[in-house]
């Protein structure tokens, strides 16, 4: 049986102040349930806070993104070592808003803010493997643009992603991994993706693991879905075979909110 997974992921929300008024707020709401796993992946500046407000309790803490180097002239940048020292047991890892869907940050306008940030497949494989080295657990991002889904290409996309992240990585290392679907078109939208599509794309997913590394390990692995989960939708997406939790955006900005998702998704097993 999998436990279920809620991940919070602030983005770029809260001051101090404000992440540690709403860790107070996710503990007292859900600091008790034991049968879901909750991880809070506040904005960097936040990590320290966040992991003192939520210090024996259950919770989990988690970064929003690293690099794969391990120290060095990269301004701006965390190592997975720091995020570790800040308490941090997870990772998030290729995130829709931090891939350059064309591939390359010379491309991008910097007007268009969906295509600055300029990970790739490629980038993602290494930061992966960076992390895993490190011993913190990735909570690996994958899914598809609006067009790609228009254009029928849903799991061509989406299979490649998997692939491209997995590369060269063996099972003991794919074993500690979260792959969190997120159809970018279901983010931050409102429109979240019908939870049979949202599952048979888990299934999908599963699928392709267990292609690579075999029925147990695909069968061990959490896959969650991301993109406008809240709690009026929860229930139904929980309830499906295939997704084991919700890697959520806006609706964990609330403890009541993030407390019903992660409510629904202790009840779910
Ligand atoms: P929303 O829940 O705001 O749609 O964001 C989803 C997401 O991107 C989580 O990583």
């Amino acid at each position: 049986m999998r436990t279920p997974i809620m991940a919070g992921n602030w983005k770029m929300n809260c001051d101090n102040d404000e992440a540690q008024a709403l860790a107070d707020g996710v503990l007292a709401r859900a600091g008790q349930v034991e049968d879901a796993l909750v991880i809070l992946c506040p904005p960097a500046s936040a990590l320290t806070t966040v992991h003192a407000a939520i210090a024996n309790s259950n919770i989990k803490l988690g970064g929003q993104n690293m690099f794969w180097e391990e120290e060095g002239a990269f301004t701006g940048e965390l190592s997975a070592r720091m995020l570790l020292s800040c308490g941090c047991e997870f990772v998030i890892i290729g995130h829709s808003e931090r891939r350059g869907r064309f591939g390359s940050v010379d491309e991008a306008d910097a007007a268009d803010l969906d295509t600055i940030f300029g990970d790739t497949d490629a980038t993602v494989n290494r930061k992966v493997k960076a992390a895993l080295a490190a011993g913190l657990l990735p909570i690996g991002c994958c899914g598809e643009l609006l067009g790609e889904r228009q254009a029928g290409n849903t799991d061509a996309v989406v299979e490649g992603q998997v692939k491209a992240m997995l590369d060269g990585i063996d099972a003991d290392g794919v074993a500690q991994m979260v792959i969190a679907y997120e159809p970018v078109w279901a983010i931050g939208t409102g429109e979240v993706c019908d939870a049979d599509e949202a599952n048979r794309v888990c299934g999908m997913i599963r699928g392709v693991v267990a292609g690579l590394y075999g029925d147990e390990l695909a069968d061990g692995m959490r896959i969650l879905y991301g993109g406008s989960v809240k709690p009026d939708n929860v229930e139904g997406l929980m309830a499906m075979a295939d997704i084991d939790g919700g890697l959520v955006g806006g609706a964990s900005l609330k403890a009541d909110s993030f407390g019903a998702l992660v409510e629904a998704a202790a009840d779910a097993r």
